[in-house]
């Protein structure tokens, strides 16, 4: 079948989803914007003059009829760890490309896993086009870059924002699960903010940080080979607190009955950044490589808000595998795209610095 559609949005009416398709059509795209909610998805779509879709994942008949003409899809329902599996199996079933918001570690390892049969039906699959992990994929790829023979890869960031519904459900759904390291080229569970540091992100003062289960623990090593990889992520000193006491009781965390609790608290708490933060919103990222020689290499990135930023990187994402490419399978963003990606967006800025040597 002729491919007609070239981008549909999922997910078109959530906090991230309306950033994305407002971006999309400053950009002169007509994406169809599609969700399970007829009424939402039906006003979004109204309000920008776009054809919309309504069907729910769980369909497995409707999600292939909708992608049957698309090009690409743009999912941003999330937690994708419940999402991703009906639409990857359209997308291949389809022939769609696939990209996504996603940040978990687990869909990032199962898209992974799934490589050849994306590559086997001549299709992409691009998972966290987002801020999680668009710069600090590309800031991983440079540091390799600088010190080829690098085996250790520490990541850390700071964002000046405020939490979405979306991500903070994403976040109890796996805050049973403690945190995450790559070790040995293994991802290993570790207790959740098992090491903090005390970090300049070269804003000005210095922040502490704990280390937290990221995406790139898995991307990373895709798009480097890198095999220890450690993610940080500047925190004020009383969630760090309250994460390593949820820790204890995660045992309790995995009951879906708490689950649902926790996330009709997050529902009424946590409603994203809002217009003057994202525009005016920084993020913060460091990173460092160090080879077996001791030998190191540093670099700081300095981008948008993280909302905004995702809004900027998943369309661009989205228009690139519209354009003719010869790419199939799984790609982390920098694999795709190249670790220079991230300076091609307005407001990012990367310095390298001068390391102090190996600890
Ligand atoms: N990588 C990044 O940097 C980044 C940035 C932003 C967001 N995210 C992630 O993106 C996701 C969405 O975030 P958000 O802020 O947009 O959240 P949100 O405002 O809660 O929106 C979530 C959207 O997904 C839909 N949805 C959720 N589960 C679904 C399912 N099983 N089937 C169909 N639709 C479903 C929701 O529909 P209903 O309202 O009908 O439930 C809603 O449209 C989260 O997982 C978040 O962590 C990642």
């Amino acid at each position: 079948m002729t491919k007609t559609t070239p981008l549909l949005i999922y997910g078109a009416y959530g906090f991230t989803g309306k950033l994305i398709v407002a971006e999309a059509v400053r950009r002169g795209l007509r994406p169809v914007l599609a969700g399970r909610s007829p009424e939402k998805t039906a006003a979004i779509a109204q309000q920008y003059g776009l054809e919309h879709r309504v069907f729910s994942l769980d369909d497995g008949i409707a999600l292939q009829q909708a992608l049957n003409d698309v090009q690409v899809i743009l999912q941003c329902a999330g937690p994708f760890i419940h999402t991703v599996r009906p639409v990857l199996e359209a997308c291949l079933a389809t022939r769609t490309h696939y990209v996504d918001i996603t940040g978990e570690i687990e869909v990032f390892e199962y898209l992974a896993a799934q490589s050849g049969r994306a590559e086997a039906r001549g299709i992409v699959l691009l998972p966290g086009s987002g801020f999680d992990v668009v710069p600090s994929d590309c800031l991983a790829a440079h540091l390799k870059s600088l010190l080829p023979d690098a085996h250790k890869l520490t990541l850390a960031f700071k964002g000046v924002s405020r939490m979405s519904r979306g991500t903070a459900f994403t976040m109890v759904e796996n805050l049973g699960k403690g945190g995450a390291v790559r070790r040995n080229g293994k991802i290993v569970e570790v207790p959740a903010a098992h090491e903090t540091t005390r970090m300049d992100f070269g804003d000005g003062e210095i922040s502490m940080a704990a280390s937290i289960p990221w995406g790139d623990v898995s991307t990373a090593y895709y798009s480097t080979g890198i095999p220890n990889i450690q993610v940080f992520m500047a925190l004020p000193k009383p969630m760090i607190d309250q994460m390593r006491k949820a820790y204890r009781w995660r045992w309790l965390l995995k009951l879906s009955s708490i689950k649902k609790y926790l996330k009709k608290q997050a529902e009424k708490r946590f409603t994203g950044p809002d217009k003057q933060l994202l525009k005016e919103g920084k993020s913060y990222l460091w990173g460092r490589v160090e080879n077996p020689q001791g030998e190191a290499r540093e670099a700081r990135l300095i981008t948008p808000e993280g909302y905004y930023l995702t809004s900027l990187t998943a369309v661009e994402i989205a228009c690139r595998l519209l354009e003719p490419h010869r790419m199939k399978g799984f790609y982390t963003p920098s694999k795709a795209f190249g670790k220079d990606f991230i300076l091609a967006f307005e407001g990012v800025k990367r310095i390298d610095l001068t390391p102090e040597p190996a600890r």
